[in-house]
């Protein structure tokens, strides 16, 4: 561990981040029905990636629930062709639904995108009948219609209301669909804040609607991209986060044990941030590491945005680094890289699992070179030890302390 390195960040408003798993609707015993039946029509839907063995279906009730309330209350009728903005819906379940209102879509994952890509060919719906765009994109002209699945971060659900506020008026109907249990009284009051008058449906299959107008008629600028400073060793970093960014407003202490814990700097010809969230551990490493590739990949497009922004204020033009929104590892070619630093994630927004972990830690040992070595960091309750242990053959715990543990695995 180094003994110089001194981690500070200042200005830290604290948000309200639910950590709560949400199962989705089917019983994990019973075999996976993938036939999502709507008032709309029938549609084959299936998650992204795709697992052998998957328990969960790629739609929860919330959709159900939504769709069946649109129909009942003649909101898509074809008669009133609305303008319709669908944000952040899963795997294209609410998409592929209303797809004859040509929907402009909107999402910060790339695997729900990639998800939503592959539902709407699987049932051989053109996607011309949509526009994609993703999370750092600008939204165009007026909706009727804005719908809203839930995020799981309450930042994000902050930051889409104000971006969508200049493409509302007050005749505009915004509607969210979530299971009840995520939905607290912070997000109803988040929709009065920045909407305005917001009232929400009677639970059913224990999901909610919440429906809001713009009475607020009053349009303020999102206050997402937020900044911190952050020390280490003799260096100030400016970190700016996008509003779907984990650990948005101060370091992880996850990130902060890997980043005291950081591989000694020798000549290591190309490191992955992988993950990478805001792009702290591939920001350090590339500084501690001058002549080194340096690539970031995450599946959100906020994350890598804000690493981009972050690499850019800390070495200006005199660095250039790789950045990918990518499903794991999946731009980064096999035995090409000698070092990847990690702080896996441990839910896919609602669903927690290790899927995600298995997945990294497999592509990780496709992608190093022989020789090459994974660094991650894990709180100690999810034993990373022993799914590293399968995959690699061995590790070293490099640092630990009550929390977590700091674990390195080398390809033979
Ligand atoms: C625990 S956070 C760590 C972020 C950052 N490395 C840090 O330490 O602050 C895990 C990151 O993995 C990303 N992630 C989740 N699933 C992913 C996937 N399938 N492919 C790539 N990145 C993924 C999340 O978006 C998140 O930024």
């Amino acid at each position: 561990m180094s003994p110089h390195l001194k981690l500070c960040q200042i200005a830290i408003p604290k948000f309200f981040v639910r950590l709560m798993p949400d199962l989705l609707t089917c019983s994990a015993m019973k075999p996976i029905n993938n036939l999502f039946k709507t008032p709309q029509g029938d549609f084959k839907l299936v998650r992204f990636p795709q697992h052998k063995k998957e328990t969960l279906r790629a739609w929860d009730a919330a959709d159900e629930y939504l769709l069946q309330y649109l129909e009942a209350e003649g909101k898509t009728s074809t008669n009133n062709a609305p303008r319709i903005l669908i944000v952040n819906d899963s795997f294209g379940a609410l998409a592929m639904a209303l797809q004859t209102f040509k929907p402009d879509v909107q999402l910060d994952s790339c695997l729900a995108e990639q998800g939503l890509i592959n539902n709407f060919q699987l049932n051989n719906i053109d996607l011309v009948n949509i526009t994609l765009l993703n999370s750092m994109m600008p939204l165009n002209g007026y909706y009727d219609l804005v719908i809203i699945k839930l995020p799981k971060s309450h930042a994000y659900l902050e930051d889409i209301l104000y971006k969508i506020q200049p493409h509302i008026n007050p005749q505009s109907k915004i509607i969210a669909a979530a299971m009840a249990k995520n939905i607290h009284s912070s997000t109803l009051k988040l929709f009065e804040k920045i909407i305005g008058k917001t009232t929400t449906s009677l639970a059913k299959k224990k999901a909610r609607l919440i429906f809001s107008s713009f009475t607020n008629n009053k349009v303020t600028n999102s206050p997402y991209p937020k900044q911190f400073e952050l020390e280490v060793e003799d260096n100030t970093f400016l970190i700016t986060n996008y509003a779907n960014v984990f650990s948005r407003e101060k370091l992880d202490i996850g990130t902060r044990f890997l980043l005291e814990n950081m591989p000694q700097p020798k000549p290591y010809k190309a490191i992955v941030d992988l993950g990478c969230g805001n792009g702290l551990l591939g920001l350090v490493a590339a500084q501690q590491n001058p002549e080194a590739r340096v690539i970031f990949t995450d599946e959100s497009y906020m994350a890598v945005a804000s690493a981009k922004i972050n690499v850019e204020n800390a070495f200006g033009t005199s660095r250039t680094a790789e950045f990918l929104v990518k499903d794991c590892l999946a731009g980064v070619e096999k035995q090409s890289v000698d070092l990847i630093l990690c702080n896996p994630p441990f839910h896919q927004n609602h669903v927690v699992g290790d899927h995600i972990a298995w997945q990294m830690f497999n592509e990780a040992y496709a992608a190093l070179e022989p020789g090459g070595e994974f660094w991650i960091v894990g709180n100690h309750h999810l034993a990373y030890h022993s799914k590293l242990k399968k995959i690699f053959g061995d590790y070293n715990v490099v640092a630990s302390n009550k929390k977590f543990a700091v674990m390195l695995s080398r390809k033979a």
